[in-house]
């Protein structure tokens, strides 16, 4: 509102009951502490500290110690000349250098200070001031640790009680494919780790965050389009099915969109508890028949304080899961990750404002996003579905969460499956209400995913494709049959 005229005082009528309401909205209510904070000794934290999680990549392993922070403990990560991971608390049991100039061993590591040995486990295996070389003091002293391993260019640790350590579970996407290949990847956010998963089970966001149109296009605009969306198919707004599953240890989300006039793309995600996202191919547009095309990538959401997080990506790379070949290996790494504009906070802001990416969106909700300031539409279904589930399984209201049961699978030796996938069949448009077939096939695949449950391997894996298929099949006799 410009005014020219100084001695004219603009019309501030208030048009309605919100108008003109700042002075009275200036109040932030209080964050939520039993989902967002993950320090030691927080429900939350302990939730996140019974599961085997990424704490650092291979690549951050070097010849020096890698000083990392997760779940508010200040740790350091490394390898041993021996090949052996060791993740132990930062500071030195002894007077608390920290062990990020520690000198690393055939075993362990050398405090630099004053020379404690450490093993990968903790064990004080040297104390150079002792007469004893510290033979005695190790039964009483040792340093933190936990147990540490490193799979596809990933380090994972077990942070909780070592009496409750499970089996670290053998997922089912490691295998999906025998051309399957792996990179992992990382990507840093300023705030707290659950809006950053909060963002998937958001799904609605994909046909506007990521859609054409959301971009602030200049004078100078050349007419070329770069955008954050995936694709136009992408961008078109879904119908969305949500889904809590597994006993509620899990929720999972269904897009439908209808592509041309005779096809239906359905797309599932898992969001697993408490903090693992599975996504299908992120370059499908339904261009081709699909069924039950697995997932392209894998992703941890880890606090690494209350106020900044780290997603920890592992993207799967060959023919079978990526036909149209748009992955690009060389591109995931530390901080950075081979698909779409806007995953990290390396952009100068004058070019994030103009096109925001999922990094600027989240980490804009304040450092911690308030959830009782929110005001949700029912597209923010899956966003509180999931909140749900997490608050249930903090709670210990949920069986299924429990220690041994939600790793009864992995103790057991057994793969845990899982439902994301992309799924792309013939079924021409139904004129007059095609959004509610639309629905219906999603829910459908949904069910066909979930009855392959009964099936193990390969039987699964058949079972799932012949009932798609059959699904499928029985839109061109309704057809015929007309
Ligand atoms: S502080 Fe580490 S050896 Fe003394
Ligand atoms: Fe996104």
């Amino acid at each position: 509102m410009s005014m020219d005229n100084p001695d004219t005082h603009p019309d501030f009528a208030r048009g309605g009951g919100q108008a003109y309401r700042g002075y009275e909205k200036t109040g932030v209510l209080p964050e939520d502490p039993e989902l967002t904070h993950t320090d030691p000794g927080t429900p939350m934290g302990d939730l996140m500290r019974r599961f085997w999680q990424p704490v650092c990549l291979s690549e951050e392993l070097t010849d020096v110690p890698r000083a990392i922070r997760i779940l508010g403990e200040d740790l350091v990560a490394f390898r041993d000349k021996s090949g052996r991971v060791g993740v132990l608390h930062r500071h030195c049991a002894h007077r608390g250098a920290s062990l990020e100039y520690g000198i690393i061993q055939e075993t362990g590591i050398r405090c630099c200070y004053h020379g404690f040995h450490w093993d990968v486990d903790g064990t004080l295996l040297d104390a150079p001031g002792e007469p004893d070389g510290g033979e005695r003091m190790s039964r009483t002293v040792g340093q933190g640790a936990y147990p540490a391993f490193e799979r596809y260019g990933m380090v994972f640790a077990y942070m909780g009680g070592y009496d409750q350590m499970p089996k670290f579970p053998e997922w089912e996407f490691f295998h999906t494919y025998d051309d399957l290949e792996f990179a992992s990847y990382s990507n840093i956010y300023p705030c707290n780790w659950l809006q950053v998963f909060d963002n998937i089970p958001d799904q609605i966001h994909t046909s506007q965050l990521h859609s054409p149109h959301m971009r602030v296009i200049g004078d100078d605009d050349d007419g070329g389009y770069p955008t954050t969306a995936f694709n136009p198919v992408f961008a078109q707004l879904p119908v969305m099915e949500y889904a809590s599953v597994r006993d509620d240890t899990a929720m999972i989300f269904s897009a439908g969109r209808r592509v041309g006039r005779e096809r239906v793309w359905v797309r599932l995600n898992d969001v697993i508890l408490p903090n693992l996202t599975l996504h299908p191919h992120t370059a499908e547009d339904g261009r081709e028949a699909r069924y039950f095309h697995r997932v392209y990538m894998a992703r941890w959401y880890v606090p690494i304080d209350d106020e900044n997080s780290i997603v920890f990506g592992l993207r799967m790379f060959g023919d079978s899961i990526d036909p149209y070949g748009t992955g690009d290996k060389s591109k995931c790494g530390y901080d950075k990750a081979d698909f779409l504009d806007g995953q990290t906070g390396e952009r100068p802001r004058e070019v994030a404002q103009r096109l925001p990416g999922d990094w600027d969106a989240v980490t804009s909700q304040r450092r911690i996003a308030r959830h009782a300031m929110e005001n949700p539409t029912k597209e923010d279904v899956g966003v509180y579905m999931n909140r749900k589930n997490l608050r249930m399984a903090v709670r210990g209201e949920n069986p299924s969460m429990a220690q041994t049961a939600v790793h009864a699978r992995a103790n057991a030796g057994r793969r845990n499956y899982v439902y994301t996938n992309n799924t792309v069949l013939d079924i021409p448009v139904r004129e007059g209400d095609d959004d509610a077939l639309v629905r219906e096939v999603c829910k459908k695949v949904l069910e066909i995913v979930v009855a392959g449950d009964a099936y193990e391997g390969v039987e699964r894996d058949a079972f799932i494709d012949g009932a798609l298929r059959d699904y499928e099949r029985s839109f061109a006799a309704a057809a015929a049959a007309e």
